[in-house]
């Protein structure tokens, strides 16, 4: 992979921030069909790939799936489902406590960075009320909601939030737990 490549994917991990304000422009096709195929692309335990996507358009069921108010706004909505059933024959409870959250993180994430590379703004929703994003999405039991991700061209750009300093969160050899205890006090003196 040439340098050059490296320095872009560098940046645009950097650059990715959370969008909450968007255009009221359409996302073209062939960006929707990019960003999916960045997700379904992503690692998925022993291959089982257990996400799933559905495409909401339609401004009446953004509104039921999520009370934050910039869903609606947003002219597409990806909501991200795992299918446990595919997780669960190979993996049992594992599988179910800890696979579909990395499956479903990984699909996540790799969408969010080809929206930012294609100039679009997303945001990675967590908030929301199981029993009814599964109602009107009409999911069958085994198919589990794990996210929405709002996406649009972005109307906003919000600074770096506050980050804990890389250091901090690097342990050597050990867990070193007293390093992160010191920073956290230093805050509060
Ligand atoms: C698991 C998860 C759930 C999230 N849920 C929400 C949410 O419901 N609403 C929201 O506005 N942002 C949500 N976010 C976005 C975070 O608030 C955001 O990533 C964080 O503040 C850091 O900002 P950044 O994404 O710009 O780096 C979520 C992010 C993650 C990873």
């Amino acid at each position: 992979m040439s340098e050059n490549t490296s320095d872009a994917i560098y940046n645009i991990i950097k650059e990715r921030r959370s969008i909450r304000s968007f255009k009221d422009q359409e996302v073209p096709e062939n960006m929707v069909k990019k960003i999916l195929e960045a997700g379904w692309m992503a690692p998925s335990a022993g291959n089982r790939q257990p996400v799933e996507f559905i495409i909401i358009k339609d401004k009446a069921t953004k509104q039921k799936l999520s009370a934050q108010r910039f869903v609606d706004e947003a002219p597409l909505l990806i909501a991200v489902v795992v299918n446990l059933d595919r997780t669960k024959t190979r993996y049992g409870e594992r599988g179910e406590r800890m696979y579909i959250y990395h499956d479903s993180g990984a699909a996540i994430q790799n969408m969010l960075l080809m929206s930012k590379s294609l100039g679009l703004g997303s945001c990675w929703i967590g908030a929301f009320n199981d029993e009814r994003v599964s109602r009107f999405l009409e999911l069958p039991e085994h198919v589990l909601p794990m996210a929405l991700i709002t996406i649009g061209y972005p109307n906003e750009d919000p600074d770096l939030p506050r980050k804990i300093p890389i250091d901090k969160i690097t342990h050597e050899e050990k867990y070193e737990e007293q390093k992160i205890k010191d920073y956290l006090m230093s805050l509060v003196d």
